[in-house]
């Protein structure tokens, strides 16, 4: 499969930070680790992967702008082009040697995502897409889960680490999704729920509470694999509205009306 330029500067930009994180996966009692609140953890590994990342991607394109999770936004020339980048999709896991983890990074041209990767370098595993051009891991090219039910469908979510609240009401929506669907996980990194409803591992996944690099290469993924992504009310507002709902098209509509219920 030939990939676009685009393309391969997002993925040598993946790679070189997914071998830095590599090297240092396992090796916790030597790296620094904060806490930018209770349960939400930061290291020394989030910052160089994402240093790695913004100096492979303004080497390639000196212009465009960023918004990283760790630096926040960063103004280029070029205001229409602006990366998203999650140096570290899953640092808990990450800092706990769960081999789940993630380095997001997707192009956003005058408000529209147009190219995704997603790569976790535990498992060797690159998830790209581009718009109009379909989605693949490594080579292969990537379909949504055919399954129709919801309850003969394995569904991804997260749940609210210690400071961020909300727990009553997500066990709501966890209760009532579990009581419908054939079964519930929980991976701990956004990105890879998203390529893992890509890749048809699961067959759907619903997120509150996220922020625009969580997101915004697992949204081009999803669709670019035939599936639906709306916010919890239906809308297309995922990346203003920090929620997601992605599936195929019934198991889509099935699982926003569980999420619709109150109690
Ligand atoms: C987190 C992961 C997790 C999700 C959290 C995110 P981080 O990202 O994606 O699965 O439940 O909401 O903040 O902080 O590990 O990059
Ligand atoms: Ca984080
Ligand atoms: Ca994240
Ligand atoms: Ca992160």
């Amino acid at each position: 499969m030939a990939r676009s330029a685009i393309i391969n500067v997002m993925v040598q930009a993946a790679m070189k930070a997914g071998r830095s994180l590599a090297r240092d996966f396992g090796e916790v009692q030597n790296l620094q680790v904060s806490l930018k609140g209770p349960g939400d953890y930061v290291s020394q590994a989030d910052r160089k992967a994402e240093e790695i990342i913004h100096a492979e991607l303004s080497r390639a394109r000196p212009a465009y702008s960023f918004l990283m999770e760790e630096r926040g936004a960063v103004a280029g020339d070029d205001d229409q082009h602006r990366w998203i980048v999650d140096p570290l999709d899953g640092t808990t896991n990450y800092l706990h040697g769960i081999p789940m983890f993630a380095i997001s990074i997707a192009l956003e041209r005058q408000g529209q995502i147009v190219a995704g990767v997603i790569y976790n370098p535990a498992m060797d595993e690159l998830f790209t897409a581009e718009r109009g051009g379909g989605a693949f891991m490594n080579d292969r090219r990537l379909r949504v889960a055919a399954r129709s039910k919801l309850s003969d469908a394995v569904i991804t979510t997260g749940i609210p680490h210690l400071g961020r609240g909300h727990h009553g009401h997500a066990l709501i929506e966890l209760k009532n999704v579990m009581g419908e669907a054939a079964g519930i996980r929980r991976f701990g990194a956004a990105s890879l729920d998203l390529a893992y409803v890509a890749a048809g591992r699961v067959d759907g996944y619903w997120e509150r509470w996220l922020s625009p690099w969580d997101m915004a290469a697992g949204i081009l993924m999803v669709k670019e694999a035939g599936g639906f992504c709306s916010d919890i009310t239906g809308g297309q507002n995922m990346i203003d509205d920090g929620t997601i709902v992605a599936a195929n098209e019934p198991v889509h509509r099935q699982l926003l009306r569980m999420l619709e219920k109150k109690s």
